[in-house]
């Protein structure tokens, strides 16, 4: 059997050394986060390896479990589907340059007996990060690798404590029309949101990635905490979330309001079931020229697939 992820717990080995401290401190400083954490410097140890400095010689490699090598950090911080900003993916890293991810709350309520709403700074020093590479497997049919900074979803919502009446998990993107020019256009109904069955969101893959690349989360891949579902459609894995709920009803998905033959709930990744507009059998990875074969479940068919048991898949996009 092969291990589930590649997770790596940031140890103190790997905190920066002393010469890409202060570039770290600056980038910290630029995202607008206070400076000189534990927490802080655990999640964003090597800020030297992307920014030309020496990349440090224990460091494993950026691999995943099944040995696909992670993308680098320009391809996905230059290559988004982040629709708030624009529809061009490659239009994004520049027009989410100057969206202000700080203060940010997260608020946690709905069917809990403990709701609570977190500030960022806190979720970084409650929960420890860990590095997760995933691959993400678009509903557009190319893919990436990426090495994940967060937390498994469940931690959180352990700590609210759902009652036994909640089903489904339901998330809000920001919604602030201002910075996100893309809020503007009318044929999306905003704020984004997504949804999770209950044992979905509990699932130890599931996590709340507040960066990759041991940096920060970039603002373009959804600073500064974002969902990561590897192995469903990218469309779930929503991106800066100011609200998650707990509830009995399944949430509505921006997704699924505007195309719900198209993008459905479930969203698991199939190559068997192709878009109604196109294939899903395979997939371009991004930097490579030929394409490869979609695995069922993305891959990780051994940690999901019992989830699903009795559901007929092909009939759930
Ligand atoms: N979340 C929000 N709020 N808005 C979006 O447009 N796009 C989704 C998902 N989360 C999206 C979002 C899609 S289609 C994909 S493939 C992934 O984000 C892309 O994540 P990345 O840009 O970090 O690779």
């Amino acid at each position: 059997m092969t291990h589930p992820y590649k997770s790596v717990p940031v140890r103190s080995s790997e905190i920066t050394p002393k010469e890409a401290y202060l570039s770290r401190r600056d980038f910290i400083k630029a995202a607008g986060f206070i400076a000189g954490s534990a927490a802080l410097a655990a999640c964003a140890p090597e800020v030297a390896e992307n920014t030309g400095g020496t990349p440090a010689v224990d460091r494993p490699a950026f691999t995943d479990e099944l040995g696909d090598v992670a993308n680098t950090f320009e391809e996905i911080t230059n290559y988004n589907n982040y629709y708030e900003f624009s529809t061009n993916k490659e239009a994004v890293a520049s027009l989410a340059k100057n969206f202000n991810p700080s203060p940010w709350t997260l608020e946690v309520g709905g069917m809990v007996n403990n709701p609570q709403t977190f500030g960022i700074e806190d979720l970084l020093k409650l929960f420890p990060q860990e590095e997760r590479i995933y691959r993400l497997r678009c509903v557009e049919a190319w893919s990436m690798v990426i090495p994940w900074n967060g937390f498994p979803l469940a931690s959180l919502l352990k700590m609210v404590e759902p009652t036994s009446a909640a089903e489904y998990v339901r998330f809000e993107t920001v919604y602030r029309p201002e910075e996100m020019k893309g809020q503007g256009s009318p044929f999306y109904p905003w704020p984004y949101q997504e949804g999770l069955r209950i044992d979905e969101a509990m699932n130890d893959l599931t996590l709340l990635a507040t960066g990759l690349y041991g940096e920060m989360m970039p603002t373009q891949n959804g600073a500064p905490i974002r969902l990561v579902v590897p192995w469903k459609y990218g469309f779930k894995s929503i991106k800066s979330i100011v609200k998650i709920e707990l509830t009995d009803q399944r949430p509505q998905t921006l997704w699924s309001t505007v195309a719900p033959n198209e993008y459905g709930f479930y969203a698991n990744v199939n190559p068997n079931v192709d878009h109604p507009r196109w294939s899903q059998a395979s997939e371009r990875r991004i930097g490579e020229l030929s394409r490869r074969e979609t695995l069922m479940f993305n891959g990780y068919g051994e940690q999901v697939a019992a989830l699903y048991d009795g559901m007929d898949l092909s009939l759930h996009y």
